[in-house]
């Protein structure tokens, strides 16, 4: 059986994943591209595809199983509740929505469903890098963890387009979801702390040090860096009792020359994550060929807003801001449980 996928938004990553979709993976054909942007959806269209209006209309079309969201966060709400509306399964790029009471109502919605169909697009739990960390340590031979040390450094952002709040509520959301999903825990408050200031981002607050408290003790400290130059460099290391584990540095070639040996690191995120966003859409076409979803959830995009919310909080009060969940819901009580103690 093929899974037909109705594409909103055709920018930078709704092309990609046209491209992983169309020629990478199996089971699986772009039938329907919608953009606000008519030309750049045109454009991206794969040959067959049908370009529509409206994403409501790409929604309802008979012609698409499943939806595909790479529009702007701010229009994610509104076209998930479409989707779940609709009773179809939907991939949803971070960040899932952009208020705490837009993610209260993608959840509501979903749990009136009565089964899951939201997935967001976390795509680093499907690294293997990050899988076989996570299972060092959910193994416990470490005993339990401690800290983890999370290193996000992009060598640039567009000037402009990427704002002083996009470091805590665009970048941030990674290091926040991999640091719950690796330690299995919640964050119950952020800080925030400002170092010298980079002149590469001159119109940025640029770079950033965080600190997630987790649930069960834990601290994750987050340094986030958005114009450092010289490369995507994603770097993490958990400190456990008894040892440490951590994600190989990972240069993407080594180069021999005239100057000696250099590693070359990856110029941006595709490069660095290409088969975490390919695993990851390989167990998406499976989960939503089943009419369902997989790995990240609403919660998991609800976790994320949250801290973002209150990292923003913390930049003005220069103190620990508290994070406030609501009681799991039950239809993703079986998921990411709580390492035991
Ligand atoms: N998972 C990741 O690592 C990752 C990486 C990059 C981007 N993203 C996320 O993907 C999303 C898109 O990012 P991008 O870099 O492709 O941005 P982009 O600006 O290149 O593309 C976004 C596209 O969405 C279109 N759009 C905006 N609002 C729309 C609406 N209401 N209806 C239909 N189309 C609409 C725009 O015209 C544009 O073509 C963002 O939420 C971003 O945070 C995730």
């Amino acid at each position: 059986m093929t899974l037909n996928v109705g594409v909103i938004g055709t920018g930078m990553i709704g092309q990609d994943h046209i491209r992983r979709l169309t020629q990478v993976l199996s089971g699986v054909a772009v039938t329907a591209v919608n953009d606000i942007d008519r030309t750049r959806a045109e454009s991206a269209a794969p040959e067959g595809a049908e370009v529509f209006d409206t994403p409501q209309a790409l929604i309802r079309s008979d012609t698409v199983d499943a939806v595909l969201i790479c529009s702007w966060g701010p229009a994610h709400e509104e076209q998930l509740l479409d989707c779940i509306a609709a009773g179809k399964p939907v991939f949803c790029e971070k960040p899932m929505v952009t208020s705490e009471a837009a993610a209260l109502k993608v959840m509501e919605a979903e749990a009136s469903f009565g089964r899951r169909l939201v997935q967001v697009g976390f795509m680093r739990r499907f690294d293997g890098d990050y899988r076989r960390l996570k299972a060092v340590i959910d193994g416990g031979g470490l005993g339990l963890p401690l800290m983890y040390h999370s290193v996000h450094r992009n060598a640039s952002v567009p000037p402009g387009l990427y704002t002083s709040e996009m470091p805590l509520n665009d970048t941030l959301v990674h290091d926040a979801d991999i640091s719950r999903w690796l330690l299995s825990d919640e964050i119950t408050g952020v800080e925030v702390r400002l170092p010298r200031r980079s002149r590469q981002g001159v119109e940025l607050r640029d770079p950033h040090i965080v600190l997630l408290h987790m649930a069960q003790g834990a601290i994750v400290d987050v340094e986030i860096s958005v114009n450092i130059a010289y490369g995507y460099d994603i770097r993490g290391e958990v400190s456990c009792e008894k040892g440490v584990a951590s994600l190989p540095n990972r240069p993407a070639t080594v180069i021999s020359d005239q100057f000696g040996i250099r590693q070359a690191i990856p110029e941006d995120w595709r490069e660095r994550f290409i088969d975490a966003y390919d695993q990851e859409f390989r167990e998406w076409i499976d989960a939503a060929s089943n009419g369902t979803a997989t790995g990240p959830s609403a919660w998991d995009g609800y976790a994320a807003t949250l801290t973002a919310d209150a990292a923003l909080r913390a930049v003005d009060s220069g103190s620990l801001e508290k994070i406030h969940m609501i009681e799991k819901p039950a239809l993703y009580a079986a998921e990411a449980p709580l390492a035991a103690e």
